[in-house]
């Protein structure tokens, strides 16, 4: 069984990707590490000319080992890195094989990100798009980010969110919209055991429809 876990930033994707991963004893792959382990390679080259080409570069020759340091990958920094070279096509291209071999690996897997249920795994079995609004999702990642001992500006985190969401929404080459066939699931009033449930729901109803036909 494949599962794709599609949303914005800080809509809980992740959490819930890994927790119906746990649930159904599938591989998870979240697939903004990808993009946020290139947008690092190339932090130097931000905003000068060659930041194109060394992001293609360094798409091409990502391996898992670049995927280590989740807790740098995670920052906030990371996240705005990863938005910059996520709307470049060949980088986008370059990481394609990657997530595809991930996700038809045999007995399934559960991959979240933006463009796994339009792009990456159109064929999956079931789709999910999470959505919460804006001010849940900066809440949720500043309370991430503090109980890392980090110190956060709340408006500064808002807008960056908010930014990067423009940015990833605008994507010429991203394919961030809900598929026609995803499932919507907003979390904005849920907590974490609540949406795991509701997510748990859909994918149970979902499948015993696919078993029917
Ligand atoms: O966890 P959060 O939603 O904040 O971000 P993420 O999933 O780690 O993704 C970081 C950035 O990578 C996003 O803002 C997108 O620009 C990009 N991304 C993408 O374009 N396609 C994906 N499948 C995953 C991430």
């Amino acid at each position: 069984m494949i599962i794709a876990v599609d949303g914005p930033a800080a809509s809980g994707k992740g959490t819930l990707a890994s927790g119906l991963a746990r649930h159904y004893g599938l591989p998870h792959l979240d697939t903004g590490l990808l993009y946020r382990a290139v947008g690092r390679a190339v932090s130097d080259w931000e905003d000068q000319p060659g930041f194109e080409d060394a992001a293609i570069a360094a798409a091409r020759a990502l391996d898992a080992s670049h995927l280590a340091d989740v807790t740098e990958l995670t920052s906030a920094r990371s996240g705005v890195l990863a938005s910059k070279v996520a709307v470049i096509g060949p980088v986008r291209a370059a990481l394609f094989d990657y997530q595809r071999n991930f996700a038809t690996q045999p007995g399934g897997a559960v991959l979240d990100g933006r463009d796994i249920g339009t792009n990456i795994c159109p064929d999956a079995d079931v789709k999910l798009f999470i959505q919460a609004d804006s001010k849940a999702r900066m809440e949720r990642r500043a309370r991430q980010l503090e109980s890392r001992g980090l110190e956060v500006d709340r408006y500064a985190l808002y807008h960056q969110i908010e930014e990067r969401d423009a940015r990833d929404m605008a994507n010429p080459n991203g394919g961030f919209y809900k598929a026609d066939d995803a499932h919507l699931l907003d979390t904005t009033l849920l907590d974490i055991e609540a949406a795991l449930r509701a997510a748990i729901a859909i994918v149970e109803t979902t499948m015993a429809h696919k078993a029917k036909l």
